[in-house]
């Protein structure tokens, strides 16, 4: 991973240049950075803060060799790299909020978008955006998330040197993704549930055409949310939003 990089002061996403890169052959493991966007994307269409050299902002190209269905397992390996590397770079206690939402104390530090490029059952191509606040203050957020963003600079009170937190990221990722494809997701799936923010606890999951109340119990052997009903029925929900309530 990371054996050709390509680094962008500014530009709109690195999602874009990543596709972009990937359709014009880019080899498994490029890696595309930026120390700004002006434009970055978060999952459901939501924007994705990423104001100039206060994080990381990156994307990872992918050409794993398996199928479609397993693209979600690729994104929950990601989210507990990122748990992994902040947790052992910062000595921080990371979570992870289903599927793949890091939190520090409650509130959001980095987040994964997925985008996947298949044809026939064939992946051509998996890019992993990575997005990660690191030497934010709060008044860097804009007024709206302030209150539910945070950075490793306001949990540990100090400035996080990128290129070297980068590093960590990178190689955690290789070390964890060699061993994925090696022994497969049961170990991913071990180590995400050890991260998981509010196992066992009451979710609503809402689906296009209806929401339901049902108990988180984890993750699926494939990748899938495992959840309990009341009366006891164990489902395992593929796509939908999930709520928690309050405590
Ligand atoms: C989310 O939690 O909604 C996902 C956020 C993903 C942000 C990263 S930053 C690098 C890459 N480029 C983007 O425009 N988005 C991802």
């Amino acid at each position: 991973l990371g054996k050709k990089i390509i680094h962008k002061t500014s530009t709109k996403t690195t999602q874009q240049i990543a596709h972009q890169a990937a359709q014009d052959n880019a080899e498994h493991g490029t890696i595309i950075i930026a120390d700004e966007q002006t434009k970055g994307k978060g999952r459901m269409n939501r924007q994705w803060q990423s104001t100039k050299g206060k994080g990381i902002w990156m994307s990872i190209i992918l050409r794993p060799d398996f199928l479609p269905v397993m693209a979600p397992q690729l994104t929950l390996l990601s989210a507990t790299v990122l748990a992994d590397a902040i947790a052992e770079h910062t000595a921080l206690t990371p979570k992870i909020k289903w599927p793949n939402d890091i939190l520090i104390n409650e509130k959001k530090t980095a987040g994964i978008l997925t985008e996947m490029q298949a044809e026939q059952d064939q992946i051509q191509y998996v890019v992993i955006g990575i997005g990660i606040n690191v030497n934010q203050i709060t008044e860097d957020f804009d007024k709206d998330i302030q209150d539910k963003a945070t950075s490793l600079q306001i949990q540990t009170g100090h400035q996080w040197n990128i290129k070297d937190f980068i590093q960590h990221v990178l190689q955690s990722f290789e070390n964890s993704y060699d061993s994925f494809m090696q022994n497969g997701f049961p170990d991913v799936k071990y180590k995400w549930e050890s991260y998981g923010y509010r196992i066992g606890e009451y979710i609503k999951i809402k689906t296009l055409h209806k929401e339901w109340k049902a108990k988180f119990l984890g993750i699926a052997e494939d990748g899938a949310l495992l959840t309990k009903t009341d009366n006891d029925e164990i489902k395992k929900i593929y796509s939908g939003e999930i709520e928690w309530f309050m405590r």
